[in-house]
């Protein structure tokens, strides 16, 4: 999507996934067509100890909430590494043909395991995003595309790398997916002021269920909404905490005349308040330790930082998405636990639709 120093945009790509009859050997066949359709960079489920060091590297790389890493967990047939639009497109492909439900995985932030795990139980594959990860700056226009796959760090990283009075309104964590985060509306610390990160699109690519590319006026602004949020996960906090720490966007002067009147117990004085650019805050929010620079935020690795997390519902817009989700994906093939239904799903009660 197109994302501007307030509108990023990700390649969006909606989450689903499909019930099927077991295959005799799925591993097989998906193997067989990535590799016709030329995809190369895959690890399949892992049929000797020698093989698996390598897939459970892969697997556990990005798993946040560790419950979903357990043992016990079904594990996917494989994990598949598009590296462009055509090769997300064959894998959308070869995974429906061989009846695989499908897992997206961004930043692997999903704590209710949505990018890692198809809940009923279905066999399933993880499309990891992490090599569409490309952010082009337009200074121009005040746009950016930011492909599905790349991290929010990695989207700051590019902006400030552009222009240094360019910003976008997302969330703290750098190793959260733009593509998932956005979707799910995206708050953070300047969302006081310039709204959610949903709210910052302009535009969006999406393949559906049949392989198709969607721009914005492809898909349709019922589609368009319904991308912007309505996957409705929010990353929320939740503690108690004595300590916190506050953000002002302005002059420290400012601030501490807003301090020193309406908290004046406080006794804030001008050591506690640091004047720094967005891109530097952002970094100070990241949780990386000090010292740590601009391009740490790329590292999917240096921060592994615990979120708590809250939920919201869909509430009165729940008609209204429905309706989105049927025109974009009448079938169901991108389902997940707390997905949006296609009509068709709730028709059929004893359907392949998941809850
Ligand atoms: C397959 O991939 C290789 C290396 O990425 C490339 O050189 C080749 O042209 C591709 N072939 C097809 C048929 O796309
Ligand atoms: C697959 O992608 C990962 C992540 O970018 C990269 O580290 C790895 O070298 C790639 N593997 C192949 C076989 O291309
Ligand atoms: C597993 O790897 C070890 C060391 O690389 C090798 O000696 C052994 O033959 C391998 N076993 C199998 C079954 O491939
Ligand atoms: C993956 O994570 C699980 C659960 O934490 C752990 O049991 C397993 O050893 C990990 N595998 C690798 C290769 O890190
Ligand atoms: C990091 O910064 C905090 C707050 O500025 C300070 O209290 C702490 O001593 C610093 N830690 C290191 C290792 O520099
Ligand atoms: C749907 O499922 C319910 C409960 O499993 C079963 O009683 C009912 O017969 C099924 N209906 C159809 C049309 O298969």
């Amino acid at each position: 999507m197109a994302i501007s120093p307030r509108n990023p945009f990700a390649q969006f790509f909606s989450f689903m996934c499909f019930l099927l009859p077991s295959l005799a050997e799925p591993t097989d066949k998906i193997t067989s067509c990535l590799t016709l359709h030329n995809i190369s960079n895959f690890t399949t489920y892992p049929n000797t100890e020698n093989d698996s060091a390598s897939y459970y590297k892969l697997l556990n790389f990005s798993i946040q909430n560790l419950r979903f890493a357990e043992p016990t967990v079904p594990k996917p047939i494989a994990i598949i590494l598009p590296g462009s639009v055509e090769q997300l497109i064959n894998t959308v492909f070869c995974s429906r043909e061989v009846f695989l439900a499908i897992r997206v995985r961004c930043g692997g932030h999903s704590y209710e395991g949505t990018s890692s795990v198809a809940a009923d139980g279905a066999p399933f594959v993880i499309i990891d995003m992490m090599n569409l990860n490309r952010v082009s700056v337009d200074l121009e226009t005040e746009t950016a595309w930011v492909e599905g796959g790349a991290t929010l760090g990695e989207t700051y990283h590019a902006i400030a790398k552009a222009s240094r009075v360019h910003g976008f309104p997302a969330g703290s964590c750098p190793t959260v997916g733009a593509g998932g985060h956005i979707a799910g509306g995206g708050f953070g610390l300047l969302s006081r002021k310039y709204g959610l990160a949903a709210d910052n699109v302009v535009d969006a690519l999406l393949v559906d269920a049949n392989g198709r590319l969607l721009d914005r006026q492809g898909m349709g602004e019922d589609v368009f909404w319904a991308i912007r949020g309505g996957e409705a996960k929010t990353i929320g906090t939740t503690g108690i905490s004595a300590t916190f720490k506050g953000f002002y966007l302005g002059p420290r002067s400012s601030a501490l005349s807003i301090l020193d009147h309406a908290f004046p117990d406080l006794g804030i004085i001008k050591e506690d308040c640091k004047e720094m650019s967005w891109i530097e805050s952002i970094v100070f929010f990241s949780g990386l330790s000090n010292g740590s620079s601009v391009s740490d935020l790329r590292n999917r690795i240096a921060v592994e930082i615990a979120r708590d997390w809250g939920e919201k519902y869909f509430l009165n817009n729940y008609d209204r998405l429905v309706k989105a989700k049927t025109i974009i994906d009448p079938s169901n093939v991108f389902s997940n636990q707390q997905g949006i239904p296609p009509v068709s799903c709730l028709s059929q009660p004893n359907s392949t639709a998941e809850s």
